[in-house]
């Protein structure tokens, strides 16, 4: 288990509901704890390390390491924003999409806490979560925004009225997701799992036209059937070619200048897409969220382009944009203020719940 972290707020406004939100989907245990829109604490312990190995998720491997990480993290969380368990007024937890056995166990303990605390449970969606996020660092959310969710297991473009309510997809990807794209072009180039954030390391030495990497979906043919929708995985097999044939060649890769490049034919795709999609819509706010979101190309390139359009962009910090327990207390936060009916108390863990059902 790699060391967690905790990040901590503090502000006095007591007439907000205190809600502590419980993060599982994945590899990520994380527990949230916000006063309306305020964070107080930011409690993440990562398994990360244990898949390494795997080049990926090991979905039994995270349902254990949830198990022995919930009551700690849980401890971390109230110790950090300064709280008793008995002080929260809502509990929320992520019920899908996600792995199934990791899903279960957050699901559980935020049952276990409704039951013992007697307070009512909010079941909300991971991806909706990502959105809702943003209000911590920036405060409400405009209404319309668009949302451009990029993560290991996503890309979608949403329009979102009031993220409580649902969201209104308007296009995913067709294949690989972004995250998962990043994952397996580090991979191909010897870097450790997670790529992501490799990538946009010793993407920032290198050359990001050396090799003009196909951008999926943007011919005047696609366009007409998928102009909202990704697709990631001829571009990943342009690299696994690209590389194969520099290798068969005899000459080293250039590691750097092929990362650069395709970093920036995903982050050329997205921001493209995500403006349209807003131009389209009539909408000035484009929302990223996600892991990729934490990626510096695609935070530069999305502001640079949108300003050029006259939209605004709002991205979380890195850490509010990889998977946290934050993300899902803000939702949790907004369901409460909002009035919206708690979950019941069977409430189910849903693998592949859609982002159309924001609450259980
Ligand atoms: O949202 P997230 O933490 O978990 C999922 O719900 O999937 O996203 C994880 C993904 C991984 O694929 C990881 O490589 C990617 O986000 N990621 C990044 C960066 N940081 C994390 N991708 C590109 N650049 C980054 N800086
Ligand atoms: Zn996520």
């Amino acid at each position: 288990m790699a060391p967690g972290r905790t990040q901590g707020l503090h502000n006095g406004r007591v007439n907000e509901p205190l809600v502590l939100g419980i993060e599982t989907s994945c590899d990520e245990t994380g527990v949230g704890i916000v006063r309306g829109n305020t964070l107080l604490a930011d409690a993440v312990a990562s398994s990360v390390e244990e898949h390494a190995r795997f080049g990926g998720v090991v979905p039994e491997v995270a349902s254990r390491a949830h198990l022995e990480a919930m009551v700690p993290t849980i401890e971390r969380a109230c110790e950090t924003a300064g709280i008793t368990l008995s002080d929260v007024d809502a509990i929320a937890v992520t019920n899908g999409p996600g792995l199934a056995g990791a899903l279960l166990v957050g699901v559980a303990a935020a049952k276990a806490l409704a039951i013992g605390l007697g307070k009512p449970i909010y079941g909300v969606n991971h991806l909706a979560s990502h959105v809702a996020v943003d209000q911590l660092e920036h405060g409400p959310l405009p209404e319309p925004c668009l949302a451009m969710l990029v993560s290991g297991g996503h890309s979608s473009l949403l329009r979102v009225e009031d993220v409580t309510a649902g969201v209104d997809p308007m296009g995913s990807t067709i294949d690989d997701a972004a995250g998962e794209a990043f994952d397996k072009v580090a991979r191909l180039l010897g870097l450790p799992f997670p790529g992501g954030p490799h990538i946009d390391r010793v993407a920032r030495e290198g050359d990001s036209v050396y090799v003009d990497f196909p951008r999926g979906l943007t011919s005047r043919r696609d366009l007409e059937r998928h102009r909202f929708d990704f697709s990631f995985s001829g571009l990943k097999t342009a690299v696994a070619r690209w590389v194969e044939a520099r290798e068969r060649s005899g000459e080293p890769v250039p590691v750097a200048d092929v990362a650069a490049s395709f970093q920036e034919a995903v982050c050329d795709v997205l921001t493209r897409k995500a403006i349209d999609a807003a131009a389209t819509e009539g909408i000035d706010d484009i929302l990223i969220g996600g892991g990729v979101a934490a990626n510096s190309r695609l935070r530069a390139m999305a502001e640079e382009r949108a300003a050029a359009k006259g939209i605004r962009v709002r991205v979380p910090r890195p850490g509010l944009c990889t998977d946290n327990g934050a993300m899902v207390a803000a939702l949790g936060s907004e369901m409460v203020s909002r009035g919206r009916t708690p979950s019941p108390l069977d409430l189910p863990a849903d693998s592949s719940l859609p982002v159309t059902s924001v609450l259980a």
